[in-house]
């Protein structure tokens, strides 16, 4: 299988506004050289910053408001992620988390060793996004499901 990687920025670039710019984050050095080799080829190089190292730790050190944030990450991580997204959120925010149903596992009562961190961890996410007051969230069925939430304030 081929891997695209800075596929999802590369997409979401077709959407940006005049001046608008993205910043995206990879801890695997081969994957994030590739993500840069295929920005480089699109001449989104001035669009899409590449961040390379671990979310946990660089996340932390944005200070941006943002418009989208998309979560396609460690799925241990999303409610850490989470609360950094609405950190970085302003009025109107969209935070779209992919994978967020995991195979089905999400809403079925998996509860096998194996992915359990995991799929606790993204019941979590739905939890705290669904019941967040400042959140108004969607799951959608598609693919292997999709949350997106809009911050109200
Ligand atoms: C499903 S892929 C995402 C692909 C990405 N949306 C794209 O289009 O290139 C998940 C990626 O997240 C990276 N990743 C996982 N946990 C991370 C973390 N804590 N910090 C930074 N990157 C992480 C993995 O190395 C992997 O490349």
């Amino acid at each position: 299988m081929e891997l695209l990687c800075g596929y999802s920025s590369i997409c979401f670039s077709k959407y940006l506004k005049e001046n608008g710019k993205i910043d995206t984050i990879e801890r695997d050095e081969e994957r994030a050289k590739e993500a840069l080799e295929n920005i480089k080829q699109m001449e989104l190089s001035d669009k899409i910053e590449v961040f390379i190292g671990d979310a946990v730790e660089i996340l932390p050190k944005f200070n941006k408001k943002y418009d989208v944030i998309f979560i396609d990450a460690a799925k241990g991580k999303y409610p850490f992620f989470l609360q950094e997204a609405i950190r970085m959120s302003k009025k109107d925010t969209l935070i779209v988390a992919d994978n967020i149903l995991y195979k089905g596992y999400v809403m079925s009562d998996y509860n096998k060793h194996k992915q359990r961190t995991a799929v606790r961890n993204l019941r979590e996410y739905i939890k705290e996004a669904s019941e967040d007051p400042k959140l108004e969230t969607e799951i959608f069925e598609i693919g292997d499901g999709i949350s997106i939430s809009k911050v109200l304030s």
